[in-house]
């Protein structure tokens, strides 16, 4: 059990901010990455069809044995991780916003969050938003063609940057010295988004905490792989696996191949 690899997944490429945290921590875990390309961007797709997808995602990670599931996308999350809590009893591990760390390091008390439509209009969201209304004011921005921009191999920055403009902007004007960023996606590019928003605003995102978090719930059931070599990290898409494979290796420091995503019926 200790060996068996850990699943984790994104509509795309986003969720490799979140596993290079993964691989930083735990070097000896072996991986199974999904990016579930064919159906990108999840943000606005609606939550049956999201739940579809992780139910189908999961299938896959139940033939390859997985101890562990990282739902590395926040939309997926929102959407779908109660419902499968409910079905699955192997440890589920999401990613939210995150507002916490925002609102305890935001000195003008503004906070502006970045995410996907789905993501901000979810009951989970919408919780965690009035958790820390009366700490701080948030201001919620969807950001549409944002995602699509940043499946791109080649990053097309005059319109990255324009997009970004629009979104960032206002919440700059009303205020916000903490951005959080609250699509997996956004954190590949990071660096682009500090240089728009300057090097006063505070950018945070979950990768680390998502990271800290599977390592205690591995602990806690005493499945942390033992083991002293690197893991093995295989990567999965649902879309083209030429493209994929140029798209991720962007965000991937050891070289990787891609396989297509088959699922035994
Ligand atoms: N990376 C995802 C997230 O964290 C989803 C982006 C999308 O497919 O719309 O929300």
């Amino acid at each position: 059990m200790t060996t068996a690899p850990i699943g984790v997944f994104d509509s795309g490429a986003g969720g490799l901010s979140i596993l290079n945290s993964i691989h930083d921590l735990l070097p000896t875990e072996n991986l199974l990455y999904v990016a579930d390309s064919a159906y990108a961007p999840y943000g606005p797709k609606g939550e049956a069809f999201i739940q579809a997808r992780c139910e189908t995602i999961m299938q896959f990670f139940l033939q390859h044995e997985v101890k562990a599931v990282v739902l590395a996308c926040n939309t997926a999350t929102a959407a779908a991780i109660a419902e499968l809590r409910q079905k699955y009893s192997l440890p589920l591990i999401g990613v939210e916003p995150a507002i916490k760390p925002a609102a305890g390091q935001s000195r003008s008390g503004v906070v502006g969050v970045l995410a996907t439509s789905g993501t901000i209009a979810s009951d989970k969201f919408i919780s965690l938003q009035n958790q820390f209304s009366a700490q701080v004011k948030i201001i919620t921005r969807a950001c549409p063609g944002l995602v699509e921009l940043i499946e791109r191999v080649e990053l097309d920055e005059v319109a990255t940057k324009k997009l970004l403009h629009g979104f960032i902007s206002p919440m700059l004007a009303e205020g916000a010295d903490t951005l959080v960023l609250g699509c997996t996606h956004y954190s590949l590019i990071r660096d682009f988004i500090q240089q728009i928003a300057g090097p006063d605003v505070l950018i945070v995102d979950a990768g680390s905490a998502v990271a800290r978090e599977l390592e205690r719930r591995l602990t806690a059931l005493a499945v942390v792989n033992p083991g002293a070599d690197v893991g093995r990290v295989k990567f999965y898409t649902s879309g083209d696996t030429v493209y994929q494979q140029r798209l991720l290796q962007k965000y991937w420091q050891h070289f990787l191949t891609v396989a297509p995503l088959l699922i035994n019926s």
